[in-house]
């Protein structure tokens, strides 16, 4: 019997293969389906190991080691399928996904996440730029909750913080970071902090009384030095692109 695991991969395979033939209504229609399949997705489907999602009490850096776990499922030209597992109390910082499609499904746990949009122009800001940003309200996601979605242009950016203990989800991310096979174009990763209120109007006096409430600046800054991941290996079912004629 087929694994849940290699028929969302698949169907992700399928959905993000930018293959020019497949029509915007077929794209939407397997992307649907694609969401839907992930609304059961358990910790037991990814054969996560119990101890990766342990409760020792909030972070310690020198007793816990990374702060958050990567392990990655499957990556092929056009999309990445990974878990990222966040210790009690932990944040992935405020980054990007330029130009991407993204869904975030919470396996375990609670996770925060407080995102904006950036307009598909808006990436290409250095360390210490700024960027326009939409920011919208920040919002709690359980294991139970449907996947949370991104893409071009809308919710984009995000920071994602694990509450009352440690919390893992599922990422799908298409294209991947790193060089574009297809494009040639090397996408990667910003971080970026949200301009307080009080600093805005002095450093982006456009932020003023036009702008609509929600209407805010991000300023890019290098990665995070209290941030980075360790890595495990996926332990869960046998997942390839190979097709499957019963996923259509
Ligand atoms: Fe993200």
């Amino acid at each position: 019997m087929t694994s849940l695991m290699q028929k969302l991969a698949r169907l992700a395979v399928k959905t993000f293969c930018r293959d020019p033939k497949l029509s915007a209504e077929n794209f939407q229609s397997s992307y649907e389906k694609l969401c839907g399949m992930l609304d059961t997705l358990t910790p037991q489907d990814l054969n996560l190991n119990p101890r990766l999602l342990h409760d020792r009490g909030h972070y310690n850096a020198s007793r816990d080691g990374a702060p958050v776990t990567y392990m990655q499922i499957y990556e092929d030209q056009d999309v990445t399928v990974c878990v990222f597992i966040l210790k009690h109390g932990v944040r992935l910082p405020l980054h990007d996904h330029p130009n991407m499609f993204g869904l975030l499904k919470v396996v375990h746990g609670v996770v925060g996440v407080q995102s904006y949009s950036l307009g598909e122009a808006s990436f290409d800001v250095g360390v210490g730029g700024m960027v326009p940003a939409t920011k919208h309200p920040k919002v709690e996601v359980r294991a139970g909750d449907a996947a949370c979605r991104l893409c071009p242009g809308d919710h984009n950016i995000h920071e994602i913080h694990s509450i009352d203990g440690p919390a893992a989800f599922l990422d799908i991310l298409s294209p991947p970071y790193g060089e574009d096979m297809r494009t040639g174009h090397d996408r990667d990763c910003h971080y970026y902090q949200e301009l307080s209120p009080s600093l805005a109007p002095s450093l982006a006096p456009s932020l003023t009384t036009s702008a609509s409430p929600n209407s805010t600046w991000l300023l890019s800054v290098p990665t995070p030095a209290d941030f980075w991941c360790d890595q495990v290996d996926y332990q869960g079912p046998t997942v390839s692109s190979d097709p499957d004629p019963r996923i259509s």
